[in-house]
């Protein structure tokens, strides 16, 4: 197999980590050919020869295979994916906000270009669920999907539990570990864990859900008072994701929640993400791992490189009638 050649956006805290994962896989044959960045500036430990500011270089350069997307800004994301597959280039992004809020577009781009488009380090980084869904899931309907989405918001709460620090301090914490967007507003507020839930919706569901038509409460709405109930009675709380078919209807949002001591998604701690799928045979499969960080998502995209190099696409399989099935994020006691 001939080695993949990877043109690269973005060189932040994910960028690093896919070098580095790289640079330590034993068996992946590839390399980075070129990293387009906005600052040139600044200080970097890589050759400068690497770097270029102009965009164009690496998407019209015809010796690059893959075109990596990591950068945070979503509508130049956007720009960069949809040239790309117009270039017959594949893509690995791991942008939640620009995948979820351009899906349907992108599945069609994909239709008509023959190219892929792979977003696992987008959906709770090292926890290969798009691909479980894609693949395990392929013939098995899912009637449920929860969890725990959002790293920040996860290590934070971790944190005001379990060592009695204040939710500023945990925040700044999870900014300096490299969990949190550049815009924290985005976890704490539980927008990037609905861009998430978005994207898990057409994977789990076939239907197409715009981040803006789900509910979102984030844990900036905790009171003091919420915590000390908590306490006073041996809960916890999480931001919950979840998303539950009835019929042929398929409620969903995501809010702060309390759990109990019996909850297993109360056990999972810090930057860590869980995903609770319910199949129609299989009944529930939990899957826990690290949601965040710089190495969890960077070997998630590495993956996403890898399966492009076997022509791996998502097949968007739809399990449901899809002239009926609906969403709904009104009633969130219904689930
Ligand atoms: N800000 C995100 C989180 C990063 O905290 O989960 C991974 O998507």
């Amino acid at each position: 197999m001939q080695a993949i050649k990877i043109g690269l956006f973005g060189y932040g805290c994910v960028g690093q980590g896919l070098y580095e994962t790289i640079n330590n896989s034993k068996n992946f044959e590839g390399e980075i050919k070129k990293i387009c960045i906005k600052n040139p500036n600044k200080a970097r430990s890589l050759s400068a020869d690497l770097f270029t500011t102009d965009k164009n270089e690496i998407l019209n350069d015809e010796s690059i295979d893959v075109i990596v997307e990591l950068i945070d800004d979503a509508e130049a994301a956007f720009d960069i994916v949809t040239t790309a597959l117009k270039n017959g280039k594949s893509v690995v992004t791991a942008n939640k906000k620009m995948v979820a809020e351009n899906l349907e577009y992108l599945v069609k781009l994909q239709e008509e270009t023959g190219r892929a488009v792979l977003y696992e380090g987008a959906v709770c980084a090292s926890i290969p669920i798009i691909r479980t869904l894609e693949e395990y899931f392929g013939h098995e309907p899912i009637n449920e999907i929860k969890g725990i989405f959002n790293g920040s918001t996860n290590y934070i709460l971790t944190q005001i539990f379990s060592k009695n620090t204040n939710y500023k301090a945990a925040l700044a914490d999870a900014q300096k570990l490299g969990f949190a967007e550049s815009d924290p507003t985005l976890d704490v507020k539980g927008y990037d864990a609905k861009f998430k839930l978005s994207i898990l919706l057409t994977h789990a569901f076939g239907i197409n859900v715009p981040p803006a038509q789900i509910i979102n409460l984030g844990i900036d709405h905790l009171k003091p008072a919420d915590l000390e109930y908590a306490r006073e009675n041996e809960l916890e709380v999480k931001l919950i994701a979840r998303a539950k078919r009835i019929g042929d209807k398929v409620y969903g949002f995501v809010a702060p929640q309390f759990t109990k001591a019996d909850n297993r998604l109360q056990e999972v701690r810090n930057e860590f993400n869980a995903v609770s799928l319910t199949g129609e045979f299989c009944d529930e499969q939990l899957f826990i791992g690290k949601g965040a960080g710089s190495l969890p998502t960077g070997a998630a995209v590495l993956s996403d490189i890898s399966a492009l190099s076997y022509d791996y696409k998502y097949e968007y399989k739809k399990h449901f009638n899809q002239a009926t099935i609906k969403f709904s994020s009104d009633s969130l006691v219904q689930v």
